[in-house]
């Protein structure tokens, strides 16, 4: 089958090609196709927003990904609004910004979460989730990865994110276990679908 990952992340489109070894998906990528803005307040109604427009474009079933950190002395925040934190441009001044909203914090728990999607060009749409916890250091480590993969230490290891290779990051991530649950439901042949029509 072939299927359009829905991403302009090009670390997110490595960790999905390199997530789905199971299946026999030509994975490909937009090929100019614009996203949509991300105007939903919650992951599946941005990742949906991102699955649909790019399976109705190409007439190909579609995967998309929404994903953010929740930090627990932030209530929360940013989630959703991960990507653009504080406003911030880049990876490295989000987490300068973050570190400066956690100074003397005591509580560093975070968590990372991802919804994953896979939307059909007749409006069908499967969604998975994944989360993993872990905590925030006070200063980054590891050149590995990407956003805030360098100040988070999921829980039981002692490495940050941006420390681990891909594999490695895959086998404990948010996004690797929403990966993993899309691929167990395929592994057996033919798309397993939630009959559930997009609005
Ligand atoms: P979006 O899913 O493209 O809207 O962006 C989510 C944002 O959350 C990214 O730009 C990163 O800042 C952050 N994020 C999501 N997943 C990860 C991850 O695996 N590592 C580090 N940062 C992440």
């Amino acid at each position: 089958m072939r299927v359009v990952v829905a991403t302009g992340n090009a670390g997110k489109v490595r960790e999905i090609a390199e997530a789905l070894p199971g299946l026999s998906w030509q994975l490909e990528g937009l090929g100019g196709l614009p996203l949509p803005e991300e105007t939903g307040t919650t992951y599946e109604e941005n990742a949906a927003l991102k699955a649909c427009a790019a399976a109705m474009a190409r007439g190909l079933p579609a995967l998309a990904d929404d994903s953010g950190l929740e930090v627990a002395a932030l209530g929360g925040q940013p989630g959703v609004y991960s990507a653009r934190f504080g406003g911030r441009d880049s990876d490295l001044e989000r987490n300068l910004y973050l570190l400066e909203r956690l100074r003397g914090a005591a509580d560093r728990r975070a968590k990372f979460v991802s919804v994953v999607m896979l939307a059909y060009p007749d409006g069908h749409l499967e969604t998975y989730r994944g989360e993993m916890t872990g905590t925030l250091l006070e200063g980054p480590r590891g050149e590995n990865g990407f956003g805030y993969d360098p100040l988070f230490v999921p829980d039981g290891e002692t490495r940050t994110l941006a420390e681990m290779t891909v594999a490695e990051k895959r086998a404990l991530s948010h996004r690797g276990r929403a990966l993993t649950a899309l691929m167990e439901a395929h592994r057996d042949g033919p798309p397993a679908r939630d009959l559930t029509p997009v609005e």
